[in-house]
């Protein structure tokens, strides 16, 4: 890439990256770390033609999710393009218009009530984790 000049590197963070996420710490603390080496080096290859884009999505409905798709919970089909559509405009973002929307508000926050909604996110998501591992063992 710098040879040529040119390239893009996409890092795939998450939503988690931006806050403090109980019971799910690790997770973030490596999502952080990924949205800060981004962005280090997003500075050190800029003059080199390279853009380095950083991505935190939300709740994306993939296999490791396990979620199903809602408004805020787009199909990796969706979400990808709209990713691709920020790659030289937002160097980082949450990637889809329902993340932009849910991540503003969510920050926005006061910090008992982000404490609450992040264990409720992730007690909501181990639940529908196991359905959906349930639901395939069953098949
Ligand atoms: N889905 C979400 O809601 C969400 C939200 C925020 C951030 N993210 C991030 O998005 C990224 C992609 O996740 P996803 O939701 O797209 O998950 P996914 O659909 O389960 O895909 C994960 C991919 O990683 C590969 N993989 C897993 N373990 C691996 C290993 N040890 N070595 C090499 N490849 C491995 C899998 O390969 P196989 O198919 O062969 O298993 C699969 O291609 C992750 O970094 C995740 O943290 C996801």
């Amino acid at each position: 890439m710098v040879e040529r000049k040119k390239g893009v590197i996409i890092n795939v963070a998450s939503f988690a990256a931006t806050t403090f996420f109980p019971l799910t710490g690790t997770y973030a603390a490596t999502k952080a770390c990924m949205d800060k080496f981004s962005e280090s080096l997003q500075i050190e290859y800029a003059d080199k033609g390279i853009i380095v884009q950083c991505v935190l999505p939300l709740f994306v409905a993939t296999k490791m999710s396990g979620m199903k798709t809602t408004l805020f919970c787009p199909t990796p089909d969706d979400y990808v393009p709209s990713v691709l559509k920020k790659v030289g405009v937002a160097k980082r973002c949450f990637g889809y218009w329902a993340h932009e929307l849910q991540g503003f508000i969510i920050l926005s926050l006061p910090r008992w009530l982000i404490t609450r909604s992040a264990l409720d996110a992730v007690s909501r998501h181990q639940k529908i984790s196991s359905q959906t591992t349930n639901e395939k063992k069953e098949k």
